[in-house]
């Protein structure tokens, strides 16, 4: 079970933290208190040391009535760090690294997967500011819980009341991974490329594809639950960002190619799930080409560097998944030469010609091709169900060395 740094901020639902730290322990989980002084004027800190049985932490700085909480200490032992409720001036301390509370200086110190549930006024939680401010939480990586809508303190109605405990308890669940589910991706380096490469034409256009990076997201996912240590090279994606997964930014072909090569080294698993361009533009143009200037215009494409052979030919002991988005019935036996051309343990084929799969929806349909004979073809699931799957078959293989072109 995982230890909780529970912070709680000044706001009306303050009180609501009681229930949730009570429903966190009765899932068997520790939790420790960060308040910040205006928290304290909501809820005593006594209450809270009660339930917890621990010292709650309200004071960067110690003194001989107040121990204080050293926020540095917030990295031993903690597994996860929930604010609820966030306060817009904490979340907006959070977001622009403003460290003034032994809360968001804890925040900026730790080390693993953050999740924050705001609670305030309509108004407040409208404001562009905070919409502003959450957006950056997001990209940073926290977890945010959407406030419900319904009856504030304020009497008006509208988004803003703090999530149900349960439900915060729930995303907190998820956060650390499925209560009793499968870790068998502990110790685990999980390399994962997603989303779909833009290559400029000029300042202002490029030639790019429908990946909406849907499936690396679920893929990203599923191994951070499973235990492993989630690296998720992304092209593009416009999906909110999860906690405990590392993101870096790689938008066109060679920026994928420089990225996957920088992290490839320390990865036991990679997973190419991105939609690389074959081709890009020989030059973009500078500026934004004049239409005015001809009727018609030839864009002269090169081949891009295939990035999955180029990692198979640097390989140690990682096992390499691929992905073959093909488009018809004879697509099954394109994905498996890949397989074989590319040296790579096992490449997932889906079919673009199939209503509802390969890109930008919830689902996919599937075939797992692996060594061998070994082939599954899976019926219509989510992405996160296919995501399993392919983490099922791509563990198994780790340790067995490259088995790639059997
Ligand atoms: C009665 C009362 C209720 C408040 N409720 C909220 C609230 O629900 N959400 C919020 O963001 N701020 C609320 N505030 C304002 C915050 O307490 C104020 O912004 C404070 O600076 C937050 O400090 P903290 O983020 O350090 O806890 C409330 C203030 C008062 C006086």
């Amino acid at each position: 079970m995982a230890e909780i740094l529970l912070g709680v901020t000044g706001g009306v639902a303050a009180y609501k933290s009681l229930d949730v730290l009570r429903i966190l322990q009765r899932q068997g989980h520790g939790v420790s208190v960060v308040m910040t002084h205006t928290a304290e004027r909501f809820v005593g800190s006594a209450s809270f040391a009660a339930l917890s049985g621990r010292e709650v932490g309200t004071h960067l700085f110690g003194d001989s009535d107040q121990p204080g909480y050293h926020h540095l200490d917030v990295n031993d032992g903690k597994d996860l760090m929930l604010v609820a409720p966030a306060s817009a001036n904490t979340i907006s301390q959070m977001a622009s690294g403003g460290a003034t509370s032994l809360l968001t200086s804890c925040y900026l110190a730790f080390r693993g997967p953050v999740v924050v549930a705001p609670a305030m006024n309509t108004s407040m939680w409208l404001h562009p500011a905070t919409a502003r401010n959450i957006e950056t939480l997001r990209r940073d990586g926290a977890h945010i819980i959407e406030p419900e809508s319904g009856l504030l303190a304020d009497g008006a109605v509208g988004p803003g009341r703090l999530a149900e405990p349960a439900a915060i308890v729930a995303a907190v669940e998820t956060a650390l991974g499925a209560p009793g589910g499968v870790r068998d991706m502990e110790g685990l380096s999980v390399l994962i490329s997603a989303g779909g490469t833009r290559e400029p034409i000029d300042a202002v256009r490029y030639v790019g594809n429908r990946s909406s990076g849907r499936m690396g997201w679920a893929l990203a996912a599923a191994a951070r639950d499973r235990g492993a240590e989630v690296t998720m090279v992304q092209a593009n994606v416009d999906l909110p960002r999860e906690a405990g997964i590392r993101y870096v930014d790689a938008p066109t072909a060679a920026a994928m190619r420089d990225a996957c090569r920088a992290e490839f080294p320390a990865c036991d698993v990679l997973i190419m799930c991105a939609a690389v361009a074959d081709y890009r533009p020989v030059a973009a143009a500078d500026g934004k080409l004049d239409k005015s200037r001809a009727d018609a215009i030839t864009v002269e494409m090169e081949r891009t560097t295939d990035v999955l052979a180029e990692l198979s030919a640097m390989r140690g002991g990682q096992v390499l998944v691929g992905f073959a988005a093909e488009h018809g019935p004879e697509g099954l036996d394109r994905a498996r030469a890949k397989r074989v051309r590319k040296a790579v343990d096992i490449v997932v084929h889906n079919d673009a010609a199939v209503p509802g799969a390969a890109f930008e929806g919830p689902e996919n349909v599937i075939t797992i091709i692996g060594p061998g004979d070994d082939e599954a073809s899976l019926p219509r699931m989510t992405k996160r169900e296919c995501a399993e799957h392919i983490l099922d078959a791509a563990r198994s293989l780790v340790g067995a060395g490259p088995v790639g072109t059997s």
